[in-house]
């Protein structure tokens, strides 16, 4: 079964045709808000809204672990997770779709690995290729279905926040490599490869960074609000073509 994982703008899908919740409990506590079963079309899946009912949990205080291990026991084994991403190569607008294919980590502080603990084997997973390429390949081809456009690759650079970065931060990711900058990306994507969830994520752009573009000044979240909208919708018909 595959799970979608729904960002900022995206705390419910209102085509996903319900048929139970499901308040979960893990070992690493509780996950951000119940399991939401449905349908999407003819398929199975089950939502969870990553930053909790109502918008709650901060990036830093979301509880990664006990998510992940929440969607596994319920059967998953493919994760489509939804970011509303900044982009930091001015190619991209906002209201751009993405499917990242590498990942550079900036967070810090968070819980993000199960293999810690004194019953746990040192364990040093695979992450050459952060991303499953099925799924990636899944999301462009129900893009192109859904008559989306959508970039192929990036390069998500992952921030601690929740506060936005400065325009020297944003110039040090794009030497990095950085093209998207986001909160959440990690260490999400590297609990999924622990889990053995094949895992992709696909970036909405909400926003220029910040010193990019009409971002030269400050970002407004009056600018990111108003893409939001429209880039959800198409963030839905893509999720219903796949
Ligand atoms: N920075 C970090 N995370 C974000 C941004 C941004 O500019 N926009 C949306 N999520």
């Amino acid at each position: 079964m595959r799970a979608i994982i729904g960002g900022s703008g995206l705390g419910k899908i209102r085509s996903l045709q319900s048929t139970r919740r499901e308040v979960v409990r893990t070992p690493y506590g509780d996950p951000s808000c119940p399991l939401h079963f449905g349908h999407l079309g003819a398929h199975p899946v089950v939502f969870l809204a990553r930053h909790g009912a109502g918008h709650r949990i901060c990036p830093h205080e979301i509880n990664y672990r006990a998510n992940l291990w929440a969607l596994k026991q319920a059967g998953v084994t493919e994760v489509v997770a939804v970011a509303s991403v900044g982009g930091i190569d001015p190619a991209l607008a906002p209201g751009a779709l993405v499917v990242p294919d590498q990942i550079i980590d900036y967070t810090y502080g968070r819980a993000h690995t199960y293999f810690q603990g004194p019953d746990q084997p040192v364990t040093h997973v695979d992450f050459t290729h952060p991303y499953s390429d099925e799924v990636r390949q899944q999301l462009m081809a129900a893009a192109a279905r859904a008559g989306k456009p959508i970039v192929a690759q990036g390069t998500y650079g992952a921030t601690q926040g929740p506060r936005l970065e400065t325009a020297a931060e944003i110039r040090r990711m794009a030497r990095d490599g950085c093209t998207l900058v986001g909160m959440t990306g990690m260490p999400e994507a590297v609990l999924a490869r622990e889990l053995g969830l094949a895992y992709a994520c696909l970036a909405v752009v909400v926003n220029p960074a910040a010193g990019v573009g009409s971002s030269a000044e400050m970002i407004s979240m009056e600018a990111i609000n108003a893409v939001m909208d429209q880039a959800m919708k198409d963030v839905v018909d893509l999720l219903i073509a796949l």
